[in-house]
């Protein structure tokens, strides 16, 4: 029996072609033509005016920071239930975070409990499509622009999910991409911003290039470039864009296998899904949905724990994420107390999300589904 991982990164077939014409080419620092070319791709499927490579969604949340020029004492909403970065890139700049709980189905930030949390002090509303399922931006927009005040999408998961036929990453002033190993397009470590108001995109090429307008000088619009913001080190080197670029040229084929595993999960765990009260991922009918993550709510943490380790009896890897922010050691000491945020606190403790690849195999998806539904047998003591 073969072992059964949570992710393999995709590959497609061309990152070794086109890496090794990046080397050839002799053009291994970042904003060469690979990097213009993704630059380029995502432009086009996000539909927005300006996309710049970053060496991690991390640090493209980090540049957002700067970019809405966060300062000391400044709050910031996000939702309690999402990953470190979200936060820590507002938190470094010596924001206050504000915890917002999430809606019980979609698990992204739950747009009734958004306005009280916001203040004169509030400087952004951060968003994350939680499994690029689109958030409530309908309701989510109108409070922020009653309040005028700017919205960043953490799209990690998001890329090619749409809410309500507009792509994910194209509603607020600001949003990050993840190319992480984990992500559907992958170059091992890497990300975008996703600049939508383009009033930033001129100091959003100067932080990203160290504090430098050097990117003018490349275009001839200055004869020097010169120390003109603060800024640090956020492009990649071409060798990474190369790769990226083979995969984001077939973005179509990885998004096609993924789906095709994604539904089937659905399809072969829904009946069994519903007879023990286990949750499947909630997607609205004005969503799509990017096929990045299939998760399952399972009734308690006990069960979750045990059907990872049933799961893992099989060698097969199943895991789970994320702890909820406020109670973490960092949230405590921003004042976070057990009961702040009910729905997250109920749902991290048991969610659990299945392995999902563009090489996964129908036998490899199949072993999964029937390991899944022999767990059941084993929990009623087969
Ligand atoms: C919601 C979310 N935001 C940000 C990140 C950070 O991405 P990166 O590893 O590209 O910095 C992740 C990582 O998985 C994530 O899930």
């Amino acid at each position: 029996m073969t072992r059964i991982p949570f992710n393999r990164a995709a590959r497609i077939g061309k990152e070794f072609e086109y890496i090794q014409q990046a080397i050839a080419e002799m053009h291994l620092s970042g904003d060469g033509p690979f990097t213009q070319k993704c630059h380029a791709e995502l432009e086009k499927l996000i539909g927005a005016p300006k996309a710049l490579l970053t060496t991690s969604c991390t640090h493209a949340l980090e540049m957002s920071a700067l970019l809405l020029d966060i300062q000391p004492g400044d709050e910031v909403i996000l939702p309690d239930f999402t990953f470190v970065s979200t936060v820590n890139a507002f938190v470094l700049r010596g924001a206050r975070p504000i915890f917002a709980d999430v809606r019980a189905d979609t698990l992204n930030l739950d747009e009734s409990q958004l306005e009280r949390h916001i203040t004169s002090r509030t400087k952004a509303i951060i968003v994350v499509h939680y499994a690029g399922v689109g958030c409530e931006m309908d309701a989510i927009l109108e409070i922020a622009n009653r309040h005028n005040i700017p919205i960043v999408e953490d799209n990690a998961h998001g890329l090619f999910g749409s809410y309500k036929g507009k792509p994910l990453g194209s509603f607020g002033a600001l949003a990050t991409q993840s190319f992480h190993e984990t992500k559907n397009i992958t170059c091992g470590e890497g990300g975008a911003l996703i600049i939508n108001d383009s009033s930033l995109i001129e100091r959003a090429e100067i932080i990203r290039e160290k504090g430098t307008n050097r990117s003018r000088f490349f275009r001839g619009q200055v004869d020097k470039y010169t120390w003109v913001d603060i800024g640090s080190s956020y492009l990649p080197s071409e060798i990474l864009a190369a790769y990226l670029f083979a995969q984001l040229e077939c973005w179509q084929e990885i998004q096609e296998k993924r789906t095709t595993i994604w539904n089937h999960y659905q399809q072969e765990l829904q009946p069994w899904a519903e007879e023990r009260s286990v949750h499947l991922p909630s997607v609205p009918v004005y969503c799509n949905q990017p096929s990045h993550m299939f998760y399952m709510l399972m009734p308690s943490l006990e069960e979750r724990q045990a059907l990872i380790a049933h799961l893992k009896s099989q060698d097969i890897y199943a895991v789970f994420h994320y702890l909820p922010l406020h109670l973490s050691d960092m949230g405590l000491k921003f004042g976070g107390k057990a009961g702040d945020c009910p729905v997250t606190e109920a749902i991290s403790d048991r969610l659990v999300r299945l392995p999902l690849f563009y090489e996964m195999s129908n036998d490899d998806q199949g072993r999964v589904i029937d390991a899944i539904k022999t767990f059941n047998n084993w929990r009623q003591g087969e």
